[in-house]
């Protein structure tokens, strides 16, 4: 088992990652949370079937009164109305501020449990046990909680940390081909922006890197270390954290004005794609690192390019909710393995794209 510590001015914990790692459940939570008497397990129809029962076993073996929380899987369901019915069921099984909460499933469940948590009796403990890489590698570490919103998705939430993440690799054994994909899309991106040696390791592995399970796992411990030493400098957001956006203003832009049918992973990849070309006319990065970096989404299955135009890209990115103020934040690798953070104005986005 490797562990992560995770330094963030509100709360410090530990990331543990493993397979099997789920089996460390029960006496972890038990140390961690000692006056817990009561857990609730939210999870969702496609991995409750799968892992519940593993989980609900290790927290009643250790002697927590266990209620779980299922609600129908899929990102439609990120909404206020499951959040008090997880409020609702922990009112009615007699929770106090002692109890915990355990979020057992991909980012969509990670993110609801840690808001439920977050929000319950003014806040108590989350453990988060992601079960998808995506949620391994992004969404269940750095405490951003959160639910969507018609107007638009992640609008409402709280910064919550965990008290304890616990990663069990063995869980990706029945993540689908096309949802492991995905998750690859924010692999490529730590490497892309701070990590030269996760990027060597994904380029020699050679794009197979599910069926060897301890390359998986050196592979997650190294992302959710990339992580951890972002929230560590950064928990609110203000500054560095920011560089994890590489992609997603383009990216986010695509995945709205395909009415969210096409994966976030996938337009993150190619909003990587359409940066990196810009920064290279720009003469911020070498053709040669992009072609390189390109080369890496293309080995994990993933796209580099869009047919969305310059113009739209900016009208979307212009309401955005991570814009402050008139200027958008656009970040950009000038080398594989940095990047920077960089003002720019609507028209000197809409430049800098089309140049
Ligand atoms: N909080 C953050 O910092 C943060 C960061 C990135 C993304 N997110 C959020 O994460 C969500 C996306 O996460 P996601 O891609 O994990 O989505 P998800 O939770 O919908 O999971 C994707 C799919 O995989 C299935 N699945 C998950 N684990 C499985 C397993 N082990 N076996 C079989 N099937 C499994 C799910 O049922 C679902 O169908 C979005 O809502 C996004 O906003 C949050
Ligand atoms: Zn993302």
């Amino acid at each position: 088992m490797r562990t992560v510590h995770v330094s963030a001015a509100s709360k410090e914990y530990d990331v543990l990652i493993g397979i099997d790692a789920v089996r460390s459940l029960g006496a972890e939570a038990k140390k961690l949370c000692p006056k817990a008497l009561k857990a609730l397990v939210v999870s969702e129809t496609n991995v409750a079937p799968l892992y519940l029962d593993t989980v609900n076993d290790q927290l009643e073996g250790a002697g927590f009164e266990v209620t779980d929380y299922v609600f129908g899987a899929g990102e439609q369901n990120k909404n206020i109305t499951e959040i008090a019915g997880m409020w609702n069921k922990m009112a009615e099984a007699g929770f106090t501020r002692t109890d915990i909460v355990i979020g057992l499933g991909g980012g969509v469940t990670t993110d609801m449990a840690g808001f439920a948590a977050s929000t319950f009796l003014r806040g108590i403990s989350v453990i988060q046990i992601p079960t998808s890489l995506l949620a391994m590698v992004d969404a269940s570490v750095g405490g951003k909680t959160g639910i969507d919103i018609p107007m638009g998705k992640n609008q409402v939430g709280a910064f919550w940390q965990p008290t304890l993440v616990l990663e069990d690799i063995s869980f990706l054994r029945t993540l689908p081909d096309d949802v492991f994909t995905e998750g690859m899309g924010e692999v490529t991106k730590h490497a892309f922006i701070m990590d030269l040696d996760l990027f060597d390791k994904l380029e020699k592995a050679n794009g197979s890197i599910r069926v060897d399970e301890e390359l998986l796992e050196e592979i997650v411990y190294m992302n959710v270390s990339d992580k951890a030493s972002v929230v560590g400098e950064d928990e609110n957001d203000n500054g560095r954290r920011q560089t994890l956006n590489f992609g997603h203003t383009v990216g986010h832009v695509i995945e709205r004005d395909s009415g969210f049918t096409k994966p976030h992973g996938i337009c993150v990849a190619k909003g990587m794609g359409i940066i990196m070309d810009a920064c290279v006319r720009a003469g911020t990065l070498s053709a040669e690192d992009a072609e390189k970096m390109k080369d890496l989404l293309r080995l994990y299955k993933l796209p580099v390019s869009d047919e969305i135009t310059p113009e739209v890209i900016v009208e979307g990115a212009m309401n955005d909710k991570k814009k402050r103020g008139d200027t958008l934040s656009v970040i950009l690798v000038n080398k594989i393995g940095s990047a920077e953070i960089k003002k720019m104005t609507k028209e000197e986005f809409l430049e800098f794209l089309s140049v």
